[in-house]
């Protein structure tokens, strides 16, 4: 038996390492064109390539001081390619910052048929579009995998399909020489209390590990981009930060392997306040804790960015001070540091 290339393990190991080192994380916005779009209408804007380019053109132009709280961004396919006004392309200008780009080459969910549960697709020709993204820069690769609780759900049918998807997904990109994130997401959707989502995120990363390691998956040249453990959006119970990090921490600890640099969550509809505070008592509760424990979030992140910028250019200074203002908040909380 052989692993991949050790010069391979070092280099993605490396990456990964960097992605989360000192309190740093991940700013994700890898919306698909449609998502850009209903955020592009609520300023009034049209879904045009142009668009969405002079968007993330924003983001990327921020002040340097942007790269002492974000080590890396995940792209859209799109946005790999885009360039700024004067013809930089973005992987250029984040490289510049000193910030890693990557990419989220997942092909988001279908039906799992005759059940109301879906998968993720994408697997296909994911080995070429890897070696294309290398090729333009990239060094990490996003897959997300959405699972809801419901009464009886997730079925043993959608854990097993997306344990399996995401450990093909991570094989595949390590052989291409990218990072693989691997994102899990139980979702908040439901009334579901605190211990369920508990006992669900225990029972969907164990099958993940099992799947990484049955697949050959290097663990330390990964991350992990989990859910936080909480109880579900419509759940009367409410449960304080220091709950939610317990919680989420116990799960943790019993599924993933600590050779894992790092974990990175998901904002996945937390306010950005939600988000930092929960981040924070994650960092601080006292327990054992053999990984990085950071943030990559797309909403919790940008969501002030949008309402500050409204699309109009004369509040594009404002938007990008909203944008490090989020940065640096959750680069705090990573650290523990974060002060209400
Ligand atoms: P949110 O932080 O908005 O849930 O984004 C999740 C995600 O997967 C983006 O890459």
């Amino acid at each position: 038996f052989s692993y991949l290339p050790v010069k391979l393990q070092e280099e993605l190991q490396q990456t990964a390492e960097a992605i989360v080192c000192h309190g740093k994380g991940i700013l994700a916005v890898d919306e698909t064109n449609e998502g850009i779009g209903a955020l592009l209408a609520q300023v009034g804007l049209e879904n045009t390539e142009n668009n969405r380019r002079n968007y993330r053109q924003l983001l990327f132009t921020s002040d340097d001081v942007l790269s002492s709280y974000v080590s890396a961004v995940i792209l859209y396919d799109e946005t790999v390619y885009q360039k700024t006004d004067s013809g930089v392309r973005f992987i250029e200008v984040l490289g510049k910052k000193n910030i890693i780009p990557g990419v989220k080459v997942d092909k988001d969910v279908v039906p799992l048929p005759y059940t109301d549960e879906v998968t993720t697709q994408g697997l296909d020709d994911l080995a070429k579009r890897c070696a294309e993204y290398k090729k333009q820069g990239c060094r990490f690769a996003k897959w997300r995998a959405p699972l809801t609780i419901s009464a009886n759900g997730p079925s043993a049918l959608a854990i097993e399909s997306t344990a399996n998807v995401l450990a093909r997904y991570a094989s595949i990109c390590q052989t291409e020489g990218l990072v693989p994130i691997v994102e899990p997401d139980v979702l908040l959707d439901g009334d579901h209390d605190i211990i369920r989502a508990q006992k669900v995120t225990e029972t969907v990363l164990a099958a993940v590990y099992k799947a990484l390691n049955d697949h050959h998956v290097y663990l330390e040249g990964t991350l992990l981009k989990p859910n936080m453990v909480t109880p579900g959006k419509a759940c009367k119970e409410r449960n304080t930060p220091e709950e939610i990090a317990v919680a989420t921490v116990t799960a943790l600890l019993r599924g993933v392997p600590a050779a894992v640099p790092g974990i990175a969550f998901l904002s996945g509809g937390q306010t950005e306040e939600e988000a930092t505070v929960y981040l924070n008592a994650i960092n601080k509760v006292p327990m054992k804790k053999p990984w990085a424990l950071t943030f990559s979030y797309g909403r919790a992140l940008q969501a002030s960015v949008w309402k500050t910028w409204a699309g109009r250019e004369e509040n594009l200074i404002k938007a990008q001070t909203e944008l490090i203002k989020r940065a640096k908040a959750n680069n705090l909380a990573a650290l523990g540091q974060y002060n209400f």
